[in-house]
């Protein structure tokens, strides 16, 4: 399917009659090689591409900025969405727009100003979206439904990449499915970040989930192309 008005994506996958996305995260790129794997999972299926942005005070750990998304703008037509794991979001989303950024995240614990920070996300024409960490309620985007096109529910701990899924996380997916349903939310996507692989990406889609970040299963030790073999083959 080719991308339509109203979608960013061309949404090749799709499950129980969803149209499902993969989002490798280049957190576990290798960094000297950046351009030449993003091209490489590109065409093995990505839809687009998950770009973790971290200050080193809302979580334990720095990664990179706006120049990077510049680089990337120039390897990939597919588009680019930014999480943010940082304090002040505010900060950076003019440098993010004119980098070439589509979609930011913000985490609802990292700013006393959600409904604020949305806005000006809108308003400087991007998509944005709401991260909760583990302990986060899902009613926390109740009140901004209306403001973002994706929620996304960290299924580890924000900060690395290469950790164990949370088992209880396909309870919040499902709870948060349920209150996007109750609300008519059909237009935001429900986003899983930490920990997906080809062995549970079946598991978490049957939950509600419709959008798959995928770090160090797609820039690990097995080529990305049999990667995405092994995920189309778990989800059809
Ligand atoms: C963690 C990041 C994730 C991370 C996922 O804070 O938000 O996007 O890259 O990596 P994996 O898929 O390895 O858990
Ligand atoms: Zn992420």
């Amino acid at each position: 399917m080719s991308p339509s008005a109203g979608t960013l994506f061309k949404m090749a996958i799709s499950r129980n009659g969803r149209d499902l996305l993969i989002a490798p995260s280049i957190l576990s790129a290798d960094f000297l090689r950046l351009g030449e794997q993003v091209r490489e999972a590109a065409e093995a299926g990505a839809d687009l591409f998950h770009l973790d942005m971290m200050d080193g005070h809302f979580v334990p750990n720095l990664t990179f900025g706006p120049p990077v998304v510049e680089g990337l703008r120039k390897v990939t037509s597919l588009p680019l969405e930014a999480h943010l794991m940082v304090l002040h979001p505010e900060l950076y989303l003019e440098d993010l727009a004119s980098a070439g950024m589509q979609r930011v995240t913000v985490h609802a614990e990292a700013t006393t100003h959600l409904h604020y920070v949305l806005g000006k996300i809108g308003a400087l024409g991007m998509k944005a979206g709401v991260a909760l960490s583990p302990a986060t309620p899902v009613g926390m985007v109740d009140d901004v439904l209306d403001m973002i096109d994706l929620v996304l529910v960290m299924t580890v701990n924000p900060g690395f990449g290469g950790q164990s899924f949370i088992p209880h996380s396909l309870k919040k997916i499902a709870a948060m499915r349920a209150l996007l349903d109750r609300a008519g939310a059909s237009h935001v996507r429900l986003e899983v970040d930490g920990g997906i692989k080809a062995g549970n990406i079946a598991n978490v889609a049957d939950c509600g989930a419709d959008t798959f970040v995928m770090g160090s299963a797609i820039f690990g030790k097995t080529p990305c192309r049999s990667v995405f073999e092994q995920v189309r083959k778990s989800l059809s």
